[in-house]
């Protein structure tokens, strides 16, 4: 698949200092991994020109406003006699949108004449669930209102923040995780571009940490290949850019948790925590994760989840890193107290 990198869209000068979440924001529908059903389905409405009011929904960085954004360039290459301006409205949350700015900018863009005859304008609503249900609940009368010659499009993360009324009117799609495969393979095709190497296993890496989220994995991409200049980038460059715990040092601190004296821990862990900056709170996510591969009977591990849950609530609290980690390691310590115990 060939990637582009924007540079249609702005003088490709400027593309080399654009971030790279911006820089490889694919301008097609075709380019956009993972949607098939979607991109396939938009792209079927936009030969028929006959697009419904749409809601698209999931998590971040899934490709939902790069989906719209690359039908409204559908539409402009279209009908290139009409400037994009005159045929897409895009809003999002950082504009005001009481209602009543949202019903004068809509009204005054859709009764724009344009010169040339185009099917229908295009509306972008983007980060609606951020709108309040007074201006959803107006908002379904405009969208009626408008649907003559203006197709709606709504974007959100959460499809329970929009009203029933609203989701009825527009034809819903879902947009999940990109498949991890196609995650890798646009990430090789952009260290390509961007003449860096990289190890499959680091990228993996990043994949895993990102969670889904394309966006945040080519930030952390970009990050590491900067943080890291003329660098292959490995497993490690990805740890500690990210601040997120090696595996081995997960196994150190868990090892050490398990097996050493407590007076000791502390001043292991503390070390291991110190010279590479990671958070108690990163930590605890980490060491709950390594605790499902180790065996452990069932008291034993209810008595240790409880007491890392506690941990990462208090944290989260504001309390201090350091007495939460003698927290931790006294946990620990009883846990152990009890399998001896258990054992004798
Ligand atoms: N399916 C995808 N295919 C290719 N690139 C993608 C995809 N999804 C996201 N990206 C990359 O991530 C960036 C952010 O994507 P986008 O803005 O479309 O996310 P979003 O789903 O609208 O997220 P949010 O809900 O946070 O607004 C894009 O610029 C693009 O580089
Ligand atoms: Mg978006």
């Amino acid at each position: 698949m060939q990637i582009s990198s924007g540079s249609e869209a702005r003088g490709s000068d400027q593309i080399d200092f654009l971030p790279w979440v911006e820089k490889y924001r694919p301008s097609t529908l075709e380019e956009i991994i993972s949607q098939r059903d979607i991109t396939k389905t938009l792209q079927s409405f936009l030969d028929q020109n006959a697009l419904p009011h749409l809601l698209l929904y999931g998590p971040p960085g899934t490709g939902k406003t790069t989906c719209i954004l690359a039908v409204s360039r559908a539409l402009s290459t279209r009908y290139p006699s009409a400037s994009s301006s005159s045929m897409t409205l895009e809003l999002n949350a950082s504009d005001d949108r009481t209602i009543s700015t949202v019903r004068d900018r809509i009204k005054d863009f859709v009764s724009t004449k344009t010169f040339f005859s185009i099917p229908f304008k295009l509306v972008i609503l983007d980060e609606a669930d951020a709108m309040t249900a007074d201006a959803q609940a107006a908002l379904r009368r405009i969208i009626e209102q408008y649907s003559k010659n203006t197709r709606f499009c709504l974007i959100c993360n959460h499809l329970n923040k929009i009203s029933l009324a609203i989701q009825s009117r527009c034809t819903r799609f879902r947009f999940g995780p990109p498949d991890e495969d196609q995650m890798l393979g646009r990430l090789q095709s952009i260290v390509q571009l961007e003449k860096v190497q990289a190890d499959t296993d680091a990228l993996k890496e990043i994949i895993k940490i990102s969670e889904g989220d394309m966006r945040t994995s080519l930030n952390i991409l970009q990050a590491t290949a900067m943080a890291f200049p003329n660098q292959c980038i490995q497993l490690e460059h990805v740890y500690a850019s990210t601040g997120n715990p090696s595996p081995k040092d997960v196994r150190s601190i868990l090892e050490t948790l398990l097996n050493a004296k407590i007076s000791t821990s502390y001043e292991r862990i503390l070390q291991i925590k110190q010279e590479k900056g990671y958070a108690l709170r990163d930590l605890i996510t980490h060491l709950h994760k390594a605790m499902t591969t180790i065996k452990l009977d069932s008291n034993t591990r209810r008595v240790l989840l409880k007491c890392m849950a506690d941990i990462e609530y208090r944290l989260a609290a504001g309390a201090s890193e350091n007495v939460q980690l003698a927290a931790l390691i006294g946990g620990f310590a009883l846990a152990r107290e009890q399998m001896d115990k258990a054992r004798d």
